[in-house]
C-alpha cells in the first residue's frame, strides 16, 4: 500500500520552509498531495491558480511523487477521497503549537482513521512565513533567498521590486 499525505495550506505564497517540508515529508511517503485552501473570505495575494502553479513550478523535480490540487471544504474528507492516511504539517517554533494541536485534534474527532504528522521545518527557515515575506516584499525588502525563484518572479511582479 502506497503512504498517502495530504499536506495542506494557505500557500499564500509558498516559501523555502514549505518546499523544506515536502521535500522532508518525501523522506517518509510514497507521495504528497499539496493542497491548496480556496478560501474566499480570507483576502489572499495570489489566486488559487497562481499559487498551485508556483509549487508546480517550485517542486517540479520531485514532480513523480507530487500532485497538486485545490480543495475547498472539511480538509479529512479531501483527505479520505485522495486516500491519504496521514496530514502533514510544518512546524516552526512552540508557538505553532497552539494551533496545530487544536487543528490535530479537531481532524481526528472527525476522522479518526486519519493520523497528523508534524515535520520540524529547516533551522534556517524557522522565522518566516508567507506573511512576513508578503510584508518585507510589499516594502521592497530582498527576500529572494526565503522563497523559490518561481514565487520570487511573481513577488517582485506584484510589487514592482527591483533586481
Ligand atoms: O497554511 P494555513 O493557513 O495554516 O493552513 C490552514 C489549513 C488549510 C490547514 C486549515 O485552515 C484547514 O484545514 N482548512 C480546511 C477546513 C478544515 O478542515 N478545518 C479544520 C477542521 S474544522
Amino acid at each position: 500500500m502506497k503512504k498517502i499525505a495530504i499536506y495542506p495550506g494557505s500557500f499564500d505564497p509558498p516559501t523555502n520552509g514549505h518546499i523544506d517540508i515536502v521535500e522532508r515529508g518525501l523522506t517518509i511517503f510514497d507521495k504528497i498531495i499539496v493542497a491548496v485552501l480556496i478560501n474566499p473570505s480570507k483576502k489572499s495575494l495570489f489566486t488559487t491558480q497562481e499559487r498551485i502553479d508556483m509549487i508546480h513550478e517550485s517542486l517540479a523535480q520531485f514532480s513523480t511523487n507530487i500532485e497538486v490540487e485545490s480543495f475547498n471544504g472539511l480538509l479529512v474528507d479531501f483527505a479520505s477521497i485522495k486516500n491519504a492516511g496521514a496530514i502533514l504539517r510544518g512546524m516552526r517554533a512552540v508557538s505553532d503549537f497552539e494551533y496545530e494541536f487544536q487543528l490535530a485534534l479537531m481532524n481526528r474527532k472527525l476522522n479518526n482513521e486519519i493520523q497528523s504528522v508534524f515535520l520540524m521545518t529547516g533551522l534556517r527557515w524557522s522565522f518566516i512565513s508567507s506573511s512576513i515575506v508578503k510584508e518585507a516584499a510589499s516594502f521592497g525588502a530582498d527576500i529572494s533567498d526565503m522563497v523559490p525563484s518561481a514565487v520570487y518572479k511573481k513577488l517582485k511582479e506584484k510589487f514592482d521590486l527591483k533586481s
